[in-house]
């Protein structure tokens, strides 16, 4: 399935046609999405709640990729490190919270679950955690 996998996101980079960076593109678009939420505490509190309902079991209370029900190969990224495997922007980070990583990636979408204002939410909550 690796092959595969790796496949697909050389079509991926091919068709977003920005090979101006080696990292994988969540989506072609999505570094320049803009989070229309205001990072109030108020928001950044519903981030982190919903983060506690749908992300903590894998990422870790702490977003340290340390959960409970954390898998190995590849274990959940850590969210609080500085190293953005498929893109740090909101817009990127957004599109795989709603999205996931596709392929036979652990990190599955959670729009069917969750709002779009949530998965905003929980970007801005990440900024909190994370570096900036
Ligand atoms: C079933 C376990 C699981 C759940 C639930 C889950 N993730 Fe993930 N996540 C992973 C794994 C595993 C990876 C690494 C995947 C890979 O490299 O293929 C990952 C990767 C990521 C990445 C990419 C990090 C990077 O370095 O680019 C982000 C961002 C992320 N997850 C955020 C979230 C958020 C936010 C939630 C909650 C809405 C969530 N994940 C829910 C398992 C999970």
């Amino acid at each position: 399935m690796r092959g595969a996998a790796t496949a697909l996101l050389g079509m991926v980079l091919l068709v977003s046609g920005t090979a101006t960076t080696l990292q994988a593109q969540a989506k072609p678009g999505a570094a320049t999405l803009k989070n229309p939420v205001t990072p109030t505490p108020d928001a950044i509190a519903k981030g982190k709640q919903a983060f506690n309902k749908a992300c903590r079991h894998c990422h870790g209370p702490e977003g340290k990729g340390d959960g409970p029900l954390a898998q190995k190969d590849p274990s959940p990224a850590d969210l609080t490190d500085d190293r953005w495997d498929h893109g740090s922007s909101d817009g990127e980070i957004y599109t795989i919270i709603a999205n996931g990583l596709g392929g036979d990636s652990k990190m599955k979408g959670a729009k069917s679950a969750l709002s779009s204002t949530e998965m905003w939410q929980i970007v801005m909550f990440l900024r909190t955690i994370g570096p900036r």
